[in-house]
């Protein structure tokens, strides 16, 4: 028969591959249902459901480094963990832990991964289920938490360069934005190729009705005429740790009011400053979006206080926010 394509089926014998070394986090400490594992021992099956389906919601915080202090300081893990599990109830995940003990498990990653730079730490609560069939009831869970030296994720100095997304914000009514749910970031992997394939740094997405929403892993602010404006909870964005951390920074350290509503797409092309921000982001000026100048173009006065101001409270410079962060060491 013309065409048909032979399969030879070879009988091999399966060695086990060596997972030692493979990888350059191997030997780092890892937390995989309530053990701390290396990395390369933290086997995850095959079939895992959340690797088929995006069944998992997930954290990212961060902890900075305090090279005069020697220390290390692990950033709002409390308030990372409570939205963790708000999202884990979206789903009907089951996190079987506390808030403070996995505050407490965090910190002992980081210690017996001697961390001493800027660390990301990711939880991961997720189906583990070794099963075909895409539901979320009644399966069993895993949950895992690693930690990775992360320094910049998007710039913070000079400025980026923005798109307007052609991909709209998952909505509400079909994968919830502001539970951070791994299959959701399909929507943000979309949105942040299409602006680097683009020659831009970063997309900001509107809500299924144009309305603006966020950036691909970041909330949004402009400045306009000395008032701070974001989109409310209810426009299909992630309810930001570092949105709320700044709305507080802006009312009681700049001494200037914040808005939340919802905000057009044109909105921002006259307005005087914008900055994306995040654990990830931290906070990164916007300084031109769809080939229009934010402002004269340059990072905006009230973006840079604002940074500065932000910096020295999450490295723990700041007395008046040291309860912002925990010290890993000592
Ligand atoms: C889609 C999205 N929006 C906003 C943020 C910012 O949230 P947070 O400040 O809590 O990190 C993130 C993640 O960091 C995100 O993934």
């Amino acid at each position: 028969m013309s065409g048909a394509t032979t399969i030879v089926v070879v009988e091999t014998q399966i060695a086990p591959r060596p997972r030692t070394g493979a990888s350059r986090y191997a030997d780092t400490w890892v937390f995989l249902d309530g053990e701390l594992v290396r990395y390369h021992e933290a086997y995850l099956p095959p079939m895992t459901h959340a690797l088929h389906y995006g069944t998992g919601c997930f954290e990212g915080i961060r902890a900075y480094w305090n090279a005069s202090q020697n220390q290390l300081y692990l950033l709002q893990a409390e308030a990372h963990y409570a939205r963790l599990r708000r999202s884990a109830a979206i789903l009907r995940l089951e996190v079987p832990y506390s808030n403070e003990q996995l505050t407490r498990t965090t910190l002992e990653i980081l210690k017996r991964n001697e961390a001493r730079t800027d660390t990301y730490i990711r939880p991961l609560v997720f189906i583990s289920a070794e099963e075909v069939g895409v539901r979320l009831h009644g399966l069993p869970t895993s949950f895992l938490i690693y930690t990775a030296p992360l320094g910049e994720y998007i710039a913070t100095e000079g400025g980026i360069r923005c798109m307007t997304s052609s991909w709209r914000r998952v909505s509400d009514s079909a994968i919830p934005a502001r539970a951070k749910i791994t299959g959701s970031y399909v929507n943000s992997a979309l949105a942040k190729s299409e602006a680097q394939e683009n020659g831009f740094d970063e997309a900001i997405m509107l809500a299924h009705d144009g309305h603006v929403s966020e950036g691909s892993a970041e909330n949004l602010f402009m400045v306009r005429d000395g008032v701070f404006v974001t989109p409310s909870v209810t426009e299909d964005i992630l309810e930001g740790i570092t949105r709320s951390l700044l709305m507080g920074l802006i009312r009681d350290e700049l001494g200037l009011d914040v808005v939340e509503r919802s905000m057009d797409r044109t909105e921002l092309y006259g307005c005087d400053e914008l900055f994306l921000c995040g654990t990830g982001a931290q906070v990164s000026p916007v300084v031109e979006l769809d080939r229009r100048k934010i402002g004269s173009g340059v990072v905006g006065p009230l973006t840079k206080r604002l940074q500065e101001i932000y910096f020295r409270a999450v490295r723990g410079e700041e007395p008046r926010y040291r309860h912002w962060v925990t010290p890993v060491y000592g």
